[in-house]
């Protein structure tokens, strides 16, 4: 089975929001207000997220992906990833995390069968890591990514640029790929929540990658499967590599391979289109064919590109935590 949209693009790949809530409040995520939380009834649950796994896996999703909010803030993460890590057809589990409880779980998460991690990190600076998630401790999360490594996952971090925020540290993270074999991505920062100035906050792509070049000698890698939305190099002798991933500046939008489904049961066929479908009636009854259509139709109405860059507000403002980014 294949899931082909209407513009040619094969869909093979599964967001999967298991929650809205998160340990961090990043402010490119959520309004500072915060956002109304799904309660215990909205959201959906593992029997159900497993039955949405499976289906999309037998209408040909290869790759799921487990966000939040932050995944690992709901109980009973662990045996539902190994349940779904089990899915017969599915090629590859992966996780996105912010990293803050990753030093106690690390481990059984790959016990449980996930295979990679990207993780959340947005400067290397505790204070200016502090004011960006409004108020998490650095230090877990470090602690966090050593005992990735330590359990032997290949990491992705991502680092969300924006201007006279973090920028100062593109060196920084750079230089973290030359003694260590992980990915470094940067990533433009996108006006979810619609800021007033997200504008004055992006840096595009094509200047983090100057800026780095201005220091570093560095060379692109051939493309492969596993760089997603990213753009990828190698600073030359480094371990790792450094990426740039360009939703504003350059959208990756034609070889777009996904869909999402959010914790409360609604596929979405783009971040940034309000196009949904709420799966929750095909849960309720167990409908297994309804939840198939389902998935083919959010596929059929997936719009061929976002328009972010067009001044008209085409999309409701959005927290990044509720969608899973
Ligand atoms: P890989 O499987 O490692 O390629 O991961 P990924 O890049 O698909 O996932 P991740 O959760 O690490 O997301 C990295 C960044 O890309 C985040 O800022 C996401 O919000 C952004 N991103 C992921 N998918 C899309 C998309 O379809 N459209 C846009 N505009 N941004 C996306
Ligand atoms: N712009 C760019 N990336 C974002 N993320 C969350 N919100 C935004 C945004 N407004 C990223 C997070 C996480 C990933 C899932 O999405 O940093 O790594
Ligand atoms: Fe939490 Fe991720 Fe949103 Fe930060 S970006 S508040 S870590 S969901």
């Amino acid at each position: 089975m294949e899931l082909t949209d209407t513009f040619g693009r094969t869909i093979n790949y599964l967001r999967l929001s298991v929650t809205d809530r998160c340990n961090m409040r990043c402010v490119y995520c959520m309004p500072a207000d915060g956002i109304p939380l799904l309660t215990h009834n909205d959201i959906l649950s593992y029997e159900e997220l497993l039955l949405v796994a499976k289906t999309a896996v037998a209408s040909g999703i290869e790759k799921i992906r487990v966000t939040g909010g932050e995944p690992l803030v709901r109980k009973g993460i662990v045996p539902f990833l190994t349940r779904l890590a089990a899915i017969p057809g599915l090629r590859q589990l992966v996780l996105t995390t912010n990293g803050l409880y990753l030093a106690e779980m690390a481990e059984s998460l790959r016990q449980a069968g996930v295979q990679r991690l990207n993780i959340s990190l947005d400067s290397l600076q505790p204070e200016t890591f502090a004011g960006i998630t409004r108020g998490a401790d650095l230090h877990r999360v470090m602690a966090g990514i050593a005992a990735a490594e330590q359990a032997g996952f290949p990491l992705k971090i991502n680092v969300v640029v924006m201007r006279g925020v973090n920028d100062g540290e593109i060196l920084d993270f750079a230089a973290m790929t030359l003694d260590r074999p992980l990915t470094v991505r940067f990533i433009e920062y996108m006006p979810a929540i619609r800021a007033d100035n997200w504008e004055d906050l992006i840096v595009p792509g094509e200047t983090i990658l100057d800026r780095i070049g201005n220091r570093f000698r560095f060379s692109p890698m051939e493309r492969d499967a596993s760089a997603g939305p990213a753009r990828t190099f190698r600073i030359d002798g480094a371990a790792g590599t450094i990426g740039v991933i360009t939703p504003v500046s350059g959208h990756f939008c034609d070889e777009c391979n996904r869909i999402r489904v959010t914790a409360s049961g609604r596929a979405r066929s783009c971040l940034f289109s309000d196009i949904g479908y709420d799966l929750k009636p095909f849960l309720a009854a167990g409908d297994e064919s309804g939840l198939a259509v389902a998935l083919h139709d959010i596929v059929a109405r997936k719009p061929g590109r976002h328009s972010l860059e067009s001044a008209e507000q085409q999309h409701t403002p959005f927290a990044m935590s509720a969608i899973g980014g």
